[in-house]
This record gives C-alpha cells, structure tokens and sequence, in this order.
C-alpha cells in the first residue's frame, strides 16, 4: 500500500499557544495506524523551533515543513529565511503557492532558485502548480496540483481530473509523488488519496481545527 502524504498548510494563521494547542490536541494520533500514511504540518517560520521540540518532547508522528524559502543562501537579505536556517527545524518547503505567485509576484526563475536552494540545504520542495502548463524545476519529488478555483472555495476539483493531472506530471517530468490541494475534506479526503496517481494531499483550511484534521487524517 502506498504511504500518503497529508500535509497541513496553515498559512498565515495560529499565535504560539494556538499551535500548541493543536500539537496537544494531536496526541491520540500515536493509537492511529499511520503505516500508511505521513503527517507534515507547515505553519509559519515563528513556529517551527517550538514545535519542533514539542513534537520530540511528545514524540507525536509529525514532521514539520517550511510554507516557503529564500531564494537566495544566508547573507544581507533583510526580512528572508533561507534554507540553512530551515533545515534545522524542518525537512519540507512548500514553494510555489499560488498564494505566494498571486500576492508576491514569485515567478518561476525566482521559484526554480528556492527549489534548487530547498535541494542544496537537504530539504524536500513540494512544489506547487495550479494546471498542467506550469514549468516543474529539475530534480523535483513531489509537486503539488492545487488548482485556484479550488483553493479556500469549498469547490475542489473532481478526484477524476485530479487524477488526470497527477498522470500527466507523472508521465511529463520525472516526479515521484503528486498532491491535490483545494477545498479538501474530512468528507472528501478519501476519494482523492483512492485515486492511483495521487499519493497524497494538501490541505489549508480543514487543518487549521484539530478535530477536523484528526478525522481528515483518519479518512485519508
Ligand atoms: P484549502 O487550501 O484547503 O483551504 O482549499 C488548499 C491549498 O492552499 O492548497
């Protein structure tokens, strides 16, 4: 059976005691059976040093991921976190978010940069693209199909044509695992990890609530 990558993108949402409280929350997932499955919650930066003790203090089955990375290595880059720093707390990057592309103008020549970085400092770049005319770097495991209409609207994509394009990554460029992101579900959840092209999901609002994302989880 293939292992399912459930990833958390929280976004820019939770203080410190929120995502404590969450970890807390998390607990009985050590009485799940997670053979099949694998846990990466992303929240922000800020978060990422308490939750990784945390998490080894509760040795709670979840590893933690980066929603983002400098595209440029340590140096005079005000206000950026680079992959060296990451990397002490972290073993994913998510880059490529539409949200990012959208709200921050990333481009691909910017995005290729924060791969090729993601790679270099050892971390795993899920990296994100909205339809299949996106541009995938070299060297990339894991992309993330996340369509736009789907994203936050509570109208995902079908599982079939999410299928579709996890098929066409998988036969275009030389990666291993396709999420879908957008609009996923404790309800739905299942109908795209069933899917033999996606290995996995990506999820924003669902797992923001603990409970919600216990369930997701479960179902997944
Ligand atoms: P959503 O976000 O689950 O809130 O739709 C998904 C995403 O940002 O990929």
């Amino acid at each position: 059976m293939k292992k399912a990558l459930v990833v958390a993108n929280w976004k820019s949402n939770k203080t410190e005691l929120e995502a404590r409280n969450w970890l807390s929350a998390m607990s009985s997932l050590k009485d799940q059976d997670l053979s099949n499955k694998e846990i990466i919650v992303c929240p922000s930066f800020i978060h990422l040093s308490a939750m990784k003790t945390f998490i080894a203090e509760q040795k709670l089955p979840i590893k933690l991921g980066a929603q983002d990375i400098s595209p440029f290595d340590e140096g005079s880059y005000t206000g950026e976190v680079n992959g060296k720093q990451i990397k002490e707390f972290a073993e994913f990057a998510i880059i490529g978010h539409s949200e990012r592309r959208k709200n921050f103008f990333e481009k691909d020549e910017i995005l290729f940069k924060k791969a090729e970085l993601a790679r270099q400092y050892g971390l795993i770049p899920i990296f994100c693209m909205q339809n299949k005319t996106a541009k995938v770097p070299k060297n990339i495991e894991i992309v993330a199909y996340d369509p736009t209409f789907a994203i936050g609207t509570g109208n995902p994509d079908t599982p079939e044509n999410a299928d579709d394009v996890a098929a066409y990554f998988k036969a275009n460029f030389q990666v291993s695992g396709v999420l879908y992101g957008g609009s996923v579900t404790a309800a739905n959840v299942n109908s795209f990890t069933q899917k033999p092209n996606i290995d996995g999901i990506l999820v924003g609002k669902a797992s923001l609530d603990a409970q919600e994302f216990y369930k997701l989880i479960k179902n997944a």
